[in-house]
Order: structure tokens, then sequence, then C-alpha cells
């Protein structure tokens, strides 16, 4: 029997490698993704090898374009924020490595998969959905709710034991659980389980201090075709490229800290740290073009679905009918969503200060006002505003 693990390379995926041998006497067979979490994986291949992997057993793939093509852009079409907040860096990648470990099961034809989330957390809720969605009949192995290592010191000591070398900052001193990738850095636990503590500076890894960013403003454009990031200042870039420019630009100015207590799926609270450069710009920039190409009906029911869409998301509900539903919906929208958002960078801040689309609905000429030449009669709203006071003046004239 064979296993597909959800394989970083690190010391808890490499410990769980080993136990599944020993455990179950399997073939385990390894899939590293590259998210743009920022790593060498090489060093990953080289790890399972030694621990007795295949190397046709060994899947590292370059995941970063169809990450965010296929789940971060239409996740950002939405405008989806987790608790009004949090832009689901985390959440939104895992349904992509469930996929890819359904997908190499089927391949190499293994009848089990496993991953390195622990049982209180919301990652192995959305890694496990993700394979029943897509294999009703898979098997799964959660390694953290079921094996006696309970603590990190056991952890480690079976590492030793085996011959898995432990890097130095694990060795306890670890002060946090991270995940990276294209869209974000998000790091919980240790120093940061305190939420009356503020998050020390060498949490952070990917922005600078907003305070010690650059005192001159930065002004960017981005191009947005049907929803979509096109192009940064007038270059087109595919999504992942795209990204990777407003990572770089966000780094720079200190934009998207985010230190949050958020409502996890099972059940208790959770403080973690977050860091969304580019993911931020987008945000802003795609709520930017909205503003002149949605109308409000569209726009405010949009406003709506986004904390419905953001809560499927953030429970694992990815691969889901009404998750696809919405995005459907969403989708549709985003038919005229064209043109150009102009925004300011400047010590942790997005400002948009500009847009432009040929399909924009804001009308000059309606809205001015200096001389509208009859484009819009301000004696239509005496009779708009009397009928919306009806019920008013009725309940005043009632009293009490
Ligand atoms: N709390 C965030 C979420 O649920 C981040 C989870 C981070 N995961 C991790 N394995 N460190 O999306
Ligand atoms: C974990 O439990 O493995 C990380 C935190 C989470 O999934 O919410």
């Amino acid at each position: 029997n064979r296993v597909v693990l959800a394989y970083s390379g690190g010391l808890d995926t490499s410990v769980i490698l080993k136990w599944l041998q020993q455990t179950y006497n399997c073939e385990v067979v390894t899939f590293t993704a590259d998210l743009g979490q920022g790593e060498e994986l090489e060093p990953a291949r080289k790890k399972a090898e030694m621990a007795g992997v295949k190397p046709e057993h060994i899947f590292i793939e370059d995941v970063r374009e169809e990450f965010v093509k296929d789940y971060v852009f239409p996740m950002m079409r939405a405008n989806a924020l987790y608790e009004g907040l949090y832009l689901l860096g985390t959440s939104i990648a895992r349904p992509l490595i469930a996929k890819r470990q359904i997908e190499i099961a089927r391949q190499v034809g293994a009848d089990a998969v496993s991953h390195g989330a622990t049982g209180k957390g919301n990652d192995q809720v959305r890694f496990e959905l993700g394979y029943y969605a897509l294999n009703p009949d898979i098997k799964v192995i959660a390694p953290w709710r079921e094996w006696d290592l309970t603590s990190r010191t056991k952890l480690i000591e079976f590492a030793e034991s085996h011959q898995i070398p432990v890097t130095k900052d694990k060795r306890g001193e670890s002060p946090f659980s991270t995940d990276a990738n294209l869209l974000h850095t998000s790091s919980e636990g240790k120093v940061l389980e305190d939420p009356w503590e503020e998050v020390p500076d060498y949490v952070y890894s990917r922005t600078v201090n907003p305070e010690d960013a650059p005192d001159t403003p930065e002004t960017i454009t981005i191009d947005f075709e049907r929803g979509d990031g096109v192009a940064l200042n007038g270059q087109a870039m595919s999504p992942a490229t795209l990204l990777t420019a407003l990572n770089e630009l966000g780094r720079k100015h200190g934009i998207g800290r985010l230190d949050l207590v958020e409502n996890r799926f099972v059940g208790m609270k959770s403080r973690g740290m977050y860091e969304t450069p580019g993911g931020t710009i987008y945000h802003l920039a795609h709520r930017g073009i909205e503003q002149i190409t949605l109308d409000r009906g569209a726009a405010h029911l949009k406003d709506e679905l986004a904390p419905r869409y953001a809560e499927l998301i953030y429970n694992g509900f990815w691969f889901s009918p009404e998750r696809e539903m919405l995005q459907a919906a969403v989708d549709y929208s985003q038919e005229k969503v064209t043109g150009t958002v102009r925004l300011k960078l400047y010590k942790g801040s997005v400002i948009v200060t500009g847009r432009k689309s040929p399909y924009t609905l804001y009308s000059e000429k309606v809205v001015t006002f200096e001389d509208d030449q009859g484009a819009y009669d301000q004696r239509d709203a005496a009779g708009f505003i009397k009928l919306n006071a009806l019920r008013l003046r009725l309940l005043g004239r009632r009293g009490g």
C-alpha cells in the first residue's frame, strides 16, 4: 500500500514520513509544491531520498501560476475577507495541494493520503474536505491525531533517533508555526499565544516595518481585465508574476501586516500574524476598479455575499456546490471590471488615487456641481424624497 504525503521537507513532515513508513509499513510518495514560499525545494528531494522514497515517487512541482490564476484571483474577484480582515492566504492554498495529492494518488496507485496539520486547526479540515470531495473513497492518515508524539520535545527526540536533521531554531526555541506562499506568510503559536503581547519584530519576514519604509511615496498602476490584474505600470504580466512584483513593492513599503485574533472552524479562538504585501495592494486595487465599473445593486449584493464566500474558503469548502454557485455569480459580475487603477504606496498604506475604464458608470456630466446642461433634473429628487419619507412621516404622526 502507498500513501501520498504533502511534504514540505521541514521537521514535522520529515518525522511524519518516517512515522508513516514505520507505523503503516507502507511506501510513502511525497508531494512538495512550490507555491512561492521562497524556499529551495531541491533539499526536500534529497531528504525524501535519504528517507528511502523512490526517485519516481518524489513529486516536486512549481504550481505558482495555477495557484494565483485559479485560486487567488477567483477569490480576489469576490473581495473575500474572513472576519473582515484576513485575506485567506493559507486557506486558499490547501485545496490546490489536496487536489494534486489526489491526482498523484491516482497516478501511482496509492489508496491513502496524509498531511502534517494538527488536530487543533483549520488546515486538517481543509485538506481532508478537499480529499473527500475529489475521491470519496480515499483513506486519510492524520499523524498528529494518531501518534503519541504529543509535544515538541518528543517530536525532536523521535527526529534525532531517526537521523532526521533538526535545525537550531526548531530546537524548542521555534517561536511559532508558520505557513508561506506567494500570497502570504502566517505565524502562530509560542510568543504569539498571549493576545496582549505585541508581535516581536523578528516574527515579520517579508515586509519592512512601516516606520522604516521610504519617506517618499511610490505611485503605481494596475490594469484589470474582467476582474483580474493583467499589468503593472503598463507592463503585461502573468498572474504569478504580477503578484510577485506587488509583493516586492509591498515589502519595501511595509504593506499588509495584520495582527488578528480569529475564530477557527473547530471552535477555538487563535491569534495569528499575517503578512500579505502584494495581496493587500491587489485587493484594494480591485475594489478601486469595481468602484467605477460595477453597478450599485451588483456591488452591494457582492458585498453581502463576500463574507459568506470567505467563510466557505476558510472552513475548507472550496470544492463545494455552494462555493461554485457563488463563484459563478461573482465571475458574472466581473464582465466589465476592466480598466486601470492608480495607487500610492506609503509607509504601510495603500491609497487609490485614480481609476479609469472604458466601461465606467461614473458620469461627470450627471454628478457635477457645475452647470450640468440638463443631464440631471434636481426637481426629480423632491418626489423621490417625499415618497421615501412617507412611512417615516406616518410613523412620526402616530408618535410613541
Ligand atoms: N489561521 C490561518 C488559517 O487558518 C493560518 C493557518 C496557518 N497554518 C499553518 N500551518 N501554520 O488560515
Ligand atoms: C495546524 O493546526 O496545523 C495549523 C493551524 C491551523 O490549521 O489552523
